[in-house]
């Protein structure tokens, strides 16, 4: 956050967000329109970002509304979206706003957090705000899709801090800017399981002009036991815990993901 309030996390990068190719390669669009569909709608997406989730879920005739603190990803979504048919438009509310503290003044049958929006959460306190207000959001039987990554060891015991690391293939923008993206861990806050990390954009213009784009954050990091506590704290039961968008169980393959379905647990009134 700036001094005046503005969330600049993705500012600069929020154009280039759709083209980087680890994202456009990710196999869990398809993991996520599904659930829209057997949810029936409506579906909240929250840190919906650029739309690479929400699009394909609303052309798939599920109502959807996306909340994001960045009004740089929802003005790239705002823009493919205005290339969308009047059908698929009329399906999206796009909202700027803060998952720790909202109200839509709606309930939904399916809540969501692709790729990773609540490890950007670093504190306890964070964490527990936004899992009330998507409880609130929630309809009685409605789930909770809450998607992270399952920390690597290796990873965590890494010495390597301030090296600029790159594996991944440059890509070109509509415009003929071609594009590096390089990672980094600034450094790790191993106590408060925090990884400061950059990515870092080396762009390169059609007139030859060379630019270096950073995007830092905080990452904080989750391990299974920790995140099942804190969604029974929150008011949800774990259903199912995936370890890959094409529902490999937990434990089926290391590191995977987790991918927590949940739902409101039964018998709990918290007056929400
Ligand atoms: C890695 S992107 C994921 C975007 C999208 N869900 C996708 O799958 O491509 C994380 C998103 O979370 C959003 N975000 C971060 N903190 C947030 C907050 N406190 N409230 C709402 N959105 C937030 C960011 O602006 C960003 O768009």
């Amino acid at each position: 956050m700036t001094e005046s309030g503005t969330y600049n996390e993705y500012m600069s990068i929020a154009e280039l967000y759709d083209h980087v190719v680890p994202y456009q390669e990710r196999q869990d669009v398809g993991f996520f329109v599904e659930a829209a569909k057997e949810s029936g709608g409506p579906v909240l997406e929250v840190g919906c970002g650029t739309g690479r989730v929400l699009i394909p879920t609303a052309r798939a005739g599920v109502e959807i509304t996306g909340l994001d603190l960045s009004p740089h990803m929802l003005e790239v979504c705002r823009g493919k979206l205005a290339a969308e048919p009047q059908e698929v438009r009329a399906r999206v509310r796009l909202v700027e706003g803060d998952m720790r503290q909202f109200e839509l003044g709606q309930r939904f049958r399916l809540v969501t957090l692709p790729f990773r929006p609540f490890q950007h959460l670093t504190t306890v306190e964070d964490q527990l705000a936004c899992l009330g207000c998507l409880r609130r959001h929630l309809a009685e039987d409605g789930r909770l899709i809450l998607d992270i990554f399952n920390p690597k060891m290796e990873s965590l015991v890494q010495t390597a801090f301030g090296e600029e690391l790159s594996e991944e293939p440059e890509f070109s923008m509509p415009d003929g800017r071609k594009v590096i993206r390089r990672h980094k861990v600034v450094s790790r806050d191993i106590i408060n399981q925090v990884n400061y990390v950059e990515l870092i954009y080396y762009v390169t213009h059609p007139d030859g002009r060379q630019e270096r784009l950073v995007q830092a954050f905080p990452m904080r990091y989750f391990f299974k036991f920790e995140a099942e506590h804190l969604l029974a704290r929150a008011g949800f039961e774990v259903e199912q815990l995936y370890a890959d968008y094409d529902k490999s169980p937990y434990g089926s393959k290391h590191p995977g993901e987790l991918i927590f379905v949940a739902r409101k647990t039964k018998g709990e009134d918290r007056g929400n």
